[in-house]
């Protein structure tokens, strides 16, 4: 039976955006820059974004149009029966991440109500900060509003509808980043506002550490969507005319952008009303409140940008939870409404921990993290960056003749750029990844 493709090239450039453009650049890129001192960091994420990350967006997308799988099925395809054990690193890892994910998630839902019903309508940021910090520490609430993203995610994928929320992501994603241009401009042109994009822009080399590195890694595995397989199964849709490495570029610049204009969003206002920078995931919820409180209309642009992030973030759930029901339906044989629900319940129960890490459980800590952060750094850096070098070493040694052929379909690529993009995979992908987690163990 042939596969179905996407309906055209801006079509599969803005699902797979849709996947990588989510709450990564919006809630989390302003934070993590934010705790890792700003300009410097910047710069070192947009460096691993656009080498390692680019070469490894080419090559899954390569794997995922020769394959016409996804990441088991590929992996087994090109390269023999037992890569099938990639699987369960992977649907553990998205597993895990929609853990976590959920629960931000689920305060962007609740989110929309607080913000429509003039819940935060206050310019006053200690009562915007107390009243987050309110919400999220309370035991039961904010895990039904993650058990609803994750409703609202699953009905997506069991309902088959993912071709209808691309098609709305396709009208609703470029509205997001006209609303967020509209924000960036009152945020900028807030008496202080400036502050924050030169915290952004100007690099202060003293301020980075090694930690910083890595997290400047794990954010560009996880803004891009690498590492786990889901450009693979998005590769695995593209038509055999798309030049793929064209389409990498557009979906790796597309992300980056959104996590630029994330943190022009939410910095300038962190610095115009004196704003803890460090504070950690509240940041994006605490700053935006006290922005559309200093706009006429601040309700409707407020429930407009939080519905908006939503959207984003459910583009991107569904293609994680996609990862985990491929494997189950493909490899276990199980029914597509099983292979669904079953991931969703262990998301549902892994989520309440990561969750109550903001209130009961605040003191429980591992590493000196907290169950959340605990989840956060595990998956984007370290399960992510190693999913990232298994998929380089297999497409440079292992499957490199089919990945070559990929790459050069639809336009011939020069010598030298092909030799290139084979020795960033082969070499310098698997190295540098290990190095830099080998430096933070
Ligand atoms: N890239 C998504 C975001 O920035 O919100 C999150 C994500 C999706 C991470 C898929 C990893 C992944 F495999």
């Amino acid at each position: 039976m042939q596969r179905a493709t996407w309906g055209s090239k801006l079509g599969f450039i803005l699902a797979s955006a849709g996947s990588a453009v989510g709450l990564g650049c919006i809630w989390k890129f302003p934070y993590v820059t934010a705790s890792n001192g700003g300009g410097a960091f910047l710069l070192v994420f947009l460096a691993f974004a656009f080498t390692l990350g680019l070469a490894l967006m080419k090559l899954e997308l390569a794997l995922g149009r020769a394959g016409r799988a996804g990441i088991v099925g590929t992996f087994k395809q090109l390269g023999g029966k037992h890569w099938r054990w990639v699987g369960i690193p992977t649907v553990l890892g998205c597993l895990i991440i929609m853990m976590f994910y959920g629960v931000v998630g689920g305060w962007t839902i609740a989110h929309i109500k607080m913000t429509l019903f003039g819940e935060l309508s206050t310019t006053n940021t200690a009562k915007l900060s107390s009243a987050f910090s309110e919400f999220i520490k309370q035991p039961v609430t904010p895990i039904i509003y993650h058990g609803l993203f994750l409703a609202l995610t699953l009905g997506v994928v069991i309902g088959g509808v993912q071709q209808g929320i691309e098609r709305l992501s396709k009208l609703l994603m470029p509205l997001l980043f006209i609303l967020m241009l509209l924000l960036i401009v009152r945020g900028v042109t807030l008496p202080g506002g400036w502050k924050g994009v030169e915290f952004m822009f100007n690099p202060d080399f003293s301020k980075l550490t090694i930690d910083g590195v890595i997290n400047a890694m794990g954010l560009a595995f996880f803004s891009l969507s690498l590492g786990m397989g889901v450009m693979i199964t998005y590769g695995s849709y593209i038509d055999e005319h798309t030049h793929i490495p064209g389409t990498a570029m557009w979906i790796v610049g597309l992300a980056v952008m959104a996590c630029l204009l994330g943190g022009l969003m939410v910095l300038p206002p962190v610095f115009a009303f004196d704003m803890n920078p460090g504070q950690g995931p509240g940041l994006t919820f605490i700053s935006m409140p006290a922005v559309f409180a200093h706009m006429p209309g601040g309700v409707l642009f407020g429930t407009a940008f939080f519905t908006l992030l939503l959207v984003a973030a459910l583009t991107s759930s569904v293609s994680l939870l996609e990862v985990a029901v491929s494997y189950f339906v493909d490899e276990l044989k199980w029914s597509r409404r099983m292979a669904s629900i079953v991931p969703s319940v262990l998301m549902l129960i892994g989520g309440i921990p990561a969750s109550l890490s903001f209130g009961p459980w605040s003191d429980v800590k591992l590493f000196n993290m907290t169950i959340f952060d605990l989840m956060d750094y595990l998956t984007s850096n370290i399960m992510l960056p190693l999913g990232g070098v298994v998929t380089a070493l297999f497409g440079g040694w292992v499957a490199w003749k089919t990945v070559e052929k990929q790459l050069a379909h639809g336009n011939q690529l020069p010598a030298f750029a092909m030799q290139t993009i084979r020795f960033t995979v082969s070499w310098v992908a698997p190295v540098v990844i290990s190095v830099v987690l080998l430096k933070g163990l």
